[in-house]
């Protein structure tokens, strides 16, 4: 992708990726199937880049290469479920994935359009009738912020970012806010940091400032990682969401 300069070019990009993106966040048919395999952290260990070679495998011999698009997502947040795979425009929600379910799957959902119960997310099927992924009991009263990305774009796309509203807010605060507008509003935001502490970002960000006031140039750090060994908490949205 060629350098973005101008608000313009990055709102160009936006709208060519939102009609990739629409497949998934608004359930968009375009007559092709998006299918997502989580690649986080829980799902990788427990075997999603094995389900992603077959897929890819099984798609080329039944020709589908045009009709499917095979993506690599981050943690969707149920891992106890994994390896997990979904298939949108429709939503459906495959848990528990092995090897040996692929080439069924592929034949009979992915080029004849019948999803196969057996394999799907016992919750989600009832008679005929199958649930999509965000009518189960464990997202449907969720409203995420943070994570609203995560398992829903590929975060080695940065396209697909962009497309749900990526660098937006940067070039607000470039082009139309001073270095106080935007630590007001993030203290009135009420953002804290997520390692456990919770201290207020806001406050981190204005002592950041006052403390370095003469200095020509000035270094940002971030820490992506957390306090709580195994919480995985901030790399969760960087691995699922955005491009570092
Ligand atoms: S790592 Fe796959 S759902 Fe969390």
């Amino acid at each position: 992708m060629n350098m973005i300069k101008t608000i313009d070019e990055l709102n160009a990009v936006k709208a060519a990726a939102a009609e990739v993106v629409n497949v998934r966040v608004n359930g968009k048919d375009t007559g092709v199937k998006d299918v997502l395999v989580c690649g986080g952290t829980g799902c990788t260990s427990s075997g999603s880049l094995k389900i992603i070679k077959k897929l890819e495998e099984e798609v080329e011999k039944n020709g589908l290469k045009d009709k499917v698009n095979i993506i690599k997502t981050g943690c969707f947040g149920l891992c106890a479920l994994g390896p997990i795979m979904i298939v949108y425009p429709e939503g459906t929600f495959y848990s528990k994935m092995e090897e040996e379910h692929i080439p069924e799957i592929v034949e009979s959902h992915l080029k004849n359009g019948v999803p196969v119960k057996k394999y799907l997310y016992a919750e989600t099927v009832d008679g005929d009738n199958i649930k999509s992924l965000n009518d189960t009991a464990f997202y449907a009263k969720q409203h995420r912020v943070a994570l609203r990305n995560c398992g829903m774009i590929s975060p080695e796309h940065i396209e697909e970012y962009i497309a749900r509203d990526g660098y937006q807010a940067l070039y607000k605060v470039l082009t139309s806010m001073s270095q106080d507008d935007v630590i007001n509003t993030i203290l009135a935001s009420g953002l804290r940091g997520r390692g456990g502490a919770g201290f207020p970002t806001g406050r981190k960000w204005q002592l950041a400032k006052d403390l370095v006031k003469d200095a020509d140039q000035k270094f940002v750090c971030c820490n992506a990682d957390e306090g709580d060994p195994g919480a995985f908490m901030d790399r969760s949205v960087l691995e699922g969401d955005r491009i570092p």
